[in-house]
Formats: structure tokens, C-alpha cells, sequence
């Protein structure tokens, strides 16, 4: 699968640390529908993907780790006993969020030495962030015989992003990459974090991913903000989570609410309806239905909840020309990333051409196409 890339984060492991490591596989996720439901304690429709992170790992008796980010060919070496957030740290808070959580917990993590490189694009809203937190726990696990579950496992990377990165994400990402099934999707319960695998077999149809390959530097602290409106508006309901609201439920504190608050948690009450009939749908194999309602996820998205741009709505527009498509809509937290598509397999050829020329057109810039596969999640290999 990652053959490649396991090579190369082998080769230079072994140059610079001369031992031989554990090697973890943890991988990126898609989001057939509900997005941002699960901050909400809503349903989500994520997958592991086959494209992720490769770690090497191994302990090296000190206190000091070192960590050789491949694709960008730096190193980072810090004391594991004092740890805290850099500023502008990038892909480092996350391994040093990862340790620090651990060490709350009071697990006895020591010194280690690992290489990493990924093959997923990062801000495509593939969740590579979740897969490089994932890698770490895993492989600490491992390594110091820590005993976590993957449950625990994931709230760990979780916290990661919340308190290293400043991302006040749920739980789909990390859940997705932990607990991916081969050739499933799993309609995830948000409040139970437990999940349903679905086999999923579009017959003539494939998912394709289009990323716009724009990262829109307002996406941490939007997200934030929409979080934020979720929970007061929950909090004005008396409930707990805007899943335990009905449309009637919001109508009726709408004079209470600026009409921006209102249409948000309007989205969120309509999406997670949307997983509930997506599934539904999935078991009939009615491919109508499931396109139709990436469509309208998609409608929500960018005007209700307000987290797409100009180029993702470019995209899922050329989707709706084109009869082969039945479905499409911006996917992840939102302001760039990708789309996913539900096309014709042998459509596939035709539209990116078309596609391609339209984008460059009107952006003067390239997007990029992705098929991907449904994988199994974070695990050892070799
Ligand atoms: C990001 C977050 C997830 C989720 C999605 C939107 O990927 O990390 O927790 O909220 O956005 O569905």
C-alpha cells in the first residue's frame, strides 16, 4: 500500500539512529456526510483512508527526544520532562501535545527517536494532523507498554489538538483513523463514540476527492467560533448538545437569536437528519438518494453554516452540470480542502479535464484529484 513511503522512513531511520523501530501506519479520513455534528454529539460517516502517516520510533534511553519530520526534512529534538507549546510550532505541538497528555495522565513515556512522513496533502481536510497524532500515541504505547486503549488513545490526540494546536475539534478525525474498517464506513454516534460499519460498494460509481488547494488561514479560529455558537445556542435550549434539538425546539427561541445563530444550528439539526437518511439510503443502495444529499450538505455548509469559499462552491457547481455525478460537497472543518464526489467511474477521465480547465480559468491555479481507498486504522506493520 504505502510501500514507498515505509521504505523511506525506514532508510532514514536507520541513518540516523543505526536501531531498528517499531513502525506505525496511521491514516488520513474522509467524511461521507455530517460535518461539524461532532462537537454537536451528532452522527458522522468518516473512513480511514489508504493514504496517511508512516512513523518510526524506537526508545533511546535519555531524556531528550528527537523527531525528523521526512517530507520537510527537519529535526526537532526536546526534553521530554518539560514540555509546552511553541508558538507557531506547526507539526511539532502535535507530537509535544501528544507527550504532554501522556504525561497528565501520569504514563512514563522516556526519550525516544522517530522519523515521520506522510503522503496526505496537509489543510486538504483529510485529517493528516489526526493520523500524526495517532502515529505517537500508538507507537508510545507500544513502546513504554503504556496499556492505553484505543479509546483512550484517541481523546489523548484529542486533547492534543485542543490544547497544542488550538483546535477545539470532536472526536470523528481521530476516531477514523483509530478504528477505520477495510472497504467500510462507520456512521459514528458522536455522544456514545461507537460506530457501525457500513460495506460500501458503489458499483459503477467511486468516490473522488477534488482539493482546491487552498488553506484559508481563518479556518482555526472560524472553527472555533462556530463551536461556540453551537454551545450557546444549546445552552439557551437547556440541552446539552444541539443533537437533542428539533427545527421546532429552535423556532421557538428564534427572536431570541441573531439570524446568523439561528441558520447555523439549523444546519446542524438538518445534517445530522442527513447521516440518519444517508445511512438508511446506504442499505438500500439507493445512489440517487446519497448523491442528493451531498448536494444539500453541501447547501447547508456554505450558506447556513458559512465554512465553504468560492472555490469549493466552484466545484460542487461543475459537479451539478455534469449528469455523471450524483452527488458532491465541500468535506472537514471547511475554507478550502477538498471536495468528495460521487461520479461515474468512467466519467472520472472526462470531467477532470474538464474540470481542470474550468478551475484554472477562473482561479489561475491548479486543483488536484484523489480517488482513495477504505482502510483499516492505526496499526503496526512489518
Ligand atoms: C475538522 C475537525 C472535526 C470535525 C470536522 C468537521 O476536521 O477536526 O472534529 O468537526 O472538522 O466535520
Amino acid at each position: 500500500m504505502n510501500k514507498k513511503l515505509i521504505k523511506e522512513v525506514k532508510k532514514s531511520f536507520k541513518e540516523q539512529f543505526k536501531t531498528k523501530p517499531l513502525i506505525v501506519f496511521s491514516p488520513g479520513r474522509i467524511n461521507l456526510i455530517g460535518e461539524h455534528t461532532d462537537y454537536n454529539y451528532g452522527f458522522a460517516f468518516p473512513a480511514a483512508i489508504n493514504k496517511g502517516i508512516v512513523l518510526a520510533i524506537s526508545k533511546n534511553g535519555s531524556q531528550t527526544s528527537s523527531v525528523y519530520a521526512l517530507n520537510k526534512e527537519e529535526l526537532y529534538k526536546f526534553d521530554t520532562v518539560k514540555i509546552e507549546p511553541i508558538e507557531n510550532g506547526g507539526w511539532r505541538n502535535y507530537i509535544l501535545g501528544v507527550v504532554a497528555e501522556l504525561k497528565l495522565l501520569g504514563k512514563p513515556v522516556g526519550g525516544f527517536n522517530s522519523v515521520f512522513a506522510g503522503n496526505i496533502p496537509g489543510g486538504a481536510g483529510l485529517s493528516s494532523s489526526a493520523a500524526l497524532e495517532n502515529s505517537f500515541v500508538f507507537g508510545l504505547n507500544e513502546l513504554f507498554d503504556l496499556e492505553l486503549s484505543k479509546y483512550e488513545m484517541i481523546k489523548i490526540s484529542q486533547n492534543a489538538e485542543h490544547n497544542y494546536a488550538g483546535v477545539k475539534c470532536g472526536i470523528m478525525d481521530q476516531y477514523a483513523s483509530m478504528f477505520g474498517v477495510k472497504n467500510s464506513a462507520l456512521l459514528l454516534d458522536c455522544r456514545t463514540i461507537e460506530s457501525t460499519p457500513y460495506k460500501i460498494d458503489f458499483k459503477k460509481y467511486k468516490l473522488m476527492l477534488i482539493n482546491t488547494n487552498v488553506k484559508h488561514d481563518l479556518s482555526e479560529s472560524a472553527y472555533n467560533d462556530r463551536r461556540k455558537v453551537c454551545e450557546k445556542v444549546s445552552n439557551l435550549l437547556q440541552i446539552d448538545a444541539l443533537r437533542d434539538a428539533t427545527k421546532d425546539d429552535l423556532e421557538a427561541i428564534k427572536n431570541d437569536i441573531c439570524e446568523e445563530d439561528f441558520q447555523k444550528a439549523l444546519y446542524i439539526i438538518n445534517e445530522n437528519n442527513r447521516v440518519k437518511l444517508f445511512s438508511k439510503a446506504i442499505k438500500k443502495n439507493d445512489l440517487m438518494v446519497l448523491g442528493d444529499l451531498l448536494y444539500q450538505s453541501h447547501e447547508g455548509l456554505s450558506n447556513n453554516y458559512q465554512v465553504s469559499c468560492a472555490e469549493l462552491d466552484f466545484l460542487v457547481e461543475r459537479a451539478k452540470e455534469n449528469p455523471h455525478l450524483l452527488g458532491a460537497r465541500m468535506m472537514g472543518g471547511g475554507f478550502g480542502g477538498c471536495t468528495i464526489n460521487l461520479i461515474l467511474k468512467d466519467e472520472f477521465k472526462n470531467f477532470k479535464k474538464d474540470v481542470l480547465k474550468k478551475f484554472r480559468a477562473v482561479f489561475e491555479k491548479d486543483c488536484s484529484f484523489y480517488s482513495v481507498k477504505l482502510s483499516d486504522g492505526t496499526q503496526l506493520i512489518d
